[in-house]
């Protein structure tokens, strides 16, 4: 595929980037010419990803490697960022991923895990990237949803109370720093074929065949139809995009 190189010059930050969605995220800013950091808790796939990006698209790639549902970990992931690229204009948070259990079946620790992984990673990651974007008076936050928040889909409620956090903290980021120069939106994907979602799809395709009832396209998303949606919202195009969370869902939802 051709590179239009709409981001070069540009340095990106990749949570949850070292496999899926956010791998595919971190190639498209690359494509595009920005270089990147992957932060991920899985330390080997995460040096393999970020090795991979830079030898295809020849752009700079660093990884920081930690459980991003703390402070400590996302201040050290904007420093790698820094040591590396000198700069930081973009922040996608995409690390997260579900505890799909219906609301009874969840223990304490499977809604702790949930709402860590999916908000408090949001939260952090947000808290620790946007005073060097205020600074800078430009950057692009783009926070990974769910469209599940907005079609209720079965089993998602505890995971949905996490992603309902991240659509609301985006609009009020948005509200708070309107004139900073930073815009703030997230992406709300329905069900995507990622390694896990084939896997779910073969162990469980009664589940499987459920959740994919409700997109009229009758198809999971692609990873790249996720990360084109991403790529276009961290560019210059998207200057008076700010506060929306756009879906990419087959039409699952149409508001
Ligand atoms: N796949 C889907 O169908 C789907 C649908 C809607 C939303 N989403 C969202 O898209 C994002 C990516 O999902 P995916 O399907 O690619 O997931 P995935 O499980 O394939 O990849 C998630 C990555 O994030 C990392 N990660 C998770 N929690 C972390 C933490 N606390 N600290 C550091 N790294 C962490 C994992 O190690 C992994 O590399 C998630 O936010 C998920 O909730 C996915």
């Amino acid at each position: 595929m051709s590179r239009p190189q709409t981001l070069v010059g540009r340095s990106a930050i990749v949570t949850g980037a070292a496999q899926g969605i956010g791998k595919a995220i971190a190639n498209d800013l690359a494509r595009h010419g920005a270089n990147v950091l992957i932060a991920d808790m899985d330390g080997d796939k995460a040096t393999a990803t970020a090795t991979a990006i830079a030898a295809e698209w020849g752009v700079k790639t660093t990884v920081s490697i930690g459980d991003l549902c703390t402070e400590d970990t996302n201040q050290a992931m904007l420093a790698a960022a820094l040591a590396a690229f000198g700069k930081v204009d973009i922040l996608v948070n995409n690390a997260g991923g579900g505890v799909i259990k219906n609301f009874l079946e969840h223990t304490p620790e499977t809604l702790k895990t949930t709402i860590d992984r999916n908000l408090w990673t949001v939260i952090w990651g947000c808290r620790s990237v946007l005073p060097t974007l205020l600074e800078q008076g430009y950057g692009r936050i783009v926070s990974i949803g769910a469209d599940s928040v907005r079609n209720g889909l079965w089993q998602h409620a505890a995971y949905n109370a996490a992603k309902g956090g991240v659509h609301g903290i985006t609009t009020g980021l948005a509200r708070e720093f309107a004139q900073s120069g930073v815009t703030f939106n997230s992406v709300a994907p329905c069900a995507v074929r990622t390694e896990q979602v084939d896997e779910l799809m073969k162990s469980y395709p009664e589940a499987f065949e459920k959740f994919i009832s409700v997109i009229p396209m009758a198809r999971p998303g692609e990873m790249d139809e996720v990360a084109s949606m991403v790529s276009y919202l961290v560019g210059e195009e998207a200057s008076f995009v700010t506060g929306q969370t756009i879906s990419v869902n087959g039409g699952s939802t149409m508001l």
